[in-house]
């Protein structure tokens, strides 16, 4: 049992965090890096598809306070977040922290989790990607194979010069005497994962570069529908008016609309604040870990959550909530203000933009395996570093490969609910951390401190789990099988060698 609970010692954490030369990753993120990073990676398949989801389905135009209180519930874990990363700048985020407060055991639950996370997260967005990237080439009038676009066994027609999922035809639509094929798989994800690993593998800089050029292209688009927007409701203040009417629906007694719709509002748009975290991942490649990384992760999370109540206000705005649930609601919504090369432009900053998230969250799996192979829980193989892009090149291929098969095959929905709640237990996780440590080494340096601790810790958990609770059991029934594989692969063969494991027992209180 104590072997499970064994510490990764702050002393080696700390050397490891000082290292330098070939072996090492190359230390070269500075504070705006790493905000745009954390853009980068935040907005995304949330904003610009689960919005008009979330409002016409559970909250109406109250949606902009779902944002508000999964902001909240961030904010809780990004503090906590912020704490660690200015105390141990090694890369691999809640599964490092996780190994020096929780013990071995946990670190190895919390990094196998965070593949729920990144991997699983990279695989959604691909597939929200391969959908905006085929309407794109579609109203540019070029067609991909549509056997090659969707998961196995989608039914799409041609409709109206299109490819659409039957299921997204418009209501009535008679279906029968349309032009249909059956999908083989996803062709289109699986090209854009292997494109964004190919880019991760040559270089961090150059990732972060590409990534930074991107995210301006990406909150360019987003200002130019909040500037159309506000400008358009500011002429026609009556329609936007009646569209904020009632702002919030009454509840349809299934935990939709009214005050509890605003909630599972939220549940559901949580998938939007994603990837704040993952700017932690990147510590050890930042050049000013203590300061710049709570810079990063509060300072995109604060940036996406205003941008995140001003989209969904004016969407709401723009376009009565129930005509919403579509694939496309900021392109539907430009489209209502008139302006005709609106949604090609939504589009084309929803191809770009997405492509970053997808970028981020690979970087973040391959930093964590980066991580856990160092301390010896996973074969030498995945901390290899290339000799000329100094990128952990091995693990990174082989994270894009796995990833790039799950778009291709699964569904889309049922890969973002396992994101969300692997996510979930890994904020869980870092709250109770930063309250363990603080109570373990109450006289630590701590460069940034979390405020009001325990109650922040505390209430990130409670928030954190109550979220966890709304989702389906499906979501809990895979989660728990991947926990368990991970368990076979922990006592078969990381338990035997782990380096902590191999420390006199002394060293724990370093
Ligand atoms: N927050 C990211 C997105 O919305 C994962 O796509």
């Amino acid at each position: 049992m104590s072997r499970l609970l064994r510490i990764k010692p702050m002393s080696m954490l700390s050397k490891e965090a000082g290292e330098q030369g070939e072996h090492t990753l190359k230390r070269s993120l500075g504070a705006t890096n790493l905000i745009t990073l954390g853009i980068g990676a935040i907005i995304g398949a949330g904003i610009f598809v689960l919005t008009g989801q979330a409002a016409a389905l559970h909250a109406g135009p109250a949606v902009a306070l779902s944002f508000v209180l999964a902001g909240i519930v961030c904010a809780f874990a990004g503090l906590c977040y912020a704490e660690f990363a200015s105390i141990i700048p090694i890369a691999g985020s809640a599964y490092t922290y996780g190994y020096a407060t929780l013990g071995e055991f946990v670190a190895w639950i919390i990094g196998w989790d965070l593949g729920l996370e990144y991997g699983f997260g990279a695989a959604t967005v691909a597939s929200g990607w391969s959908g905006y990237f085929n309407s794109l080439l579609q109203q540019l009038h070029i067609y991909m194979p549509p056997r090659l676009t969707a998961t196995p066994g989608t039914v799409l027609v041609f409709f109206h010069e299109r490819w659409l999922p039957l299921t997204s035809l418009p209501p009535g639509t008679q279906a029968a005497g349309l032009p249909h094929v059956t999908a083989l798989f996803n062709m289109v994800a699986i090209l854009a994962i292997l494109f964004v690993t190919t880019v991760l593998v040559i270089g961090i800089k150059e990732s972060a570069n590409l990534n930074s050029a991107i995210v301006v292209v990406k909150l360019g688009i987003v200002g130019v529908f909040l500037v159309i927007g506000i400008y358009f409701i500011a002429h026609h203040p009556q329609l936007a008016r009646a569209n904020w009417h009632p702002y919030l629906p009454p509840s349809d007694g299934h935990g939709n609309f009214g005050w509890h719709g605003i909630a599972t509002g939220a549940a559901s748009i949580f998938f939007a604040y994603i990837g704040f975290d993952a700017v932690s991942t990147a510590a050890q490649e930042a050049k000013n870990p203590q300061k710049d990384m709570p810079l990063g992760i509060l300072g995109s999370l604060v940036i996406c959550t205003i941008l995140y109540i001003l989209v969904s206000t004016v969407l709401t705005g723009l376009v009565n909530y129930k005509e919403l649930n579509v694939a496309d609601p900021v392109a539907l919504g430009i489209d209502a203000t008139g302006v005709s090369w609106g949604s090609l432009l939504v589009k084309i900053g929803a191809v770009f933009g997405l492509a970053t998230v997808m970028l981020v969250m690979l970087l973040g799996q391959s930093r964590v395996f980066f991580s856990m192979s160092r301390d010896g829980l996973l074969p030498k193989w995945a901390s290899a570093i290339h000799p000329r892009f100094r990128t952990p090149w091995i693990s990174t291929i082989v994270v894009g490969v796995v990833v790039a098969i799950l778009p291709a095959l699964l569904p889309v929905d049922r890969l973002a609910e396992l994101v969300n709640i692997g996510t979930l237990l890994a904020f869980t996780i870092v709250c109770a951390g930063v309250w363990v440590l603080r109570v373990r080494h109450p006289d630590l340096h701590r460069p940034f401190k979390t405020p009001f601790v325990p109650l922040v810790p505390i209430l990130g958990i409670i928030t954190a789990v109550y979220l966890m609770t709304n989702l389906p059991l499906i979501t809990w029934t895979v989660m728990i099988g991947w926990l368990l594989v991970g368990l076979v692969i922990y006592f078969g063969y990381s338990i035997k060698h782990s380096k902590v494991q191999k420390l006199p027992k002394a060293a724990e209180g370093d």
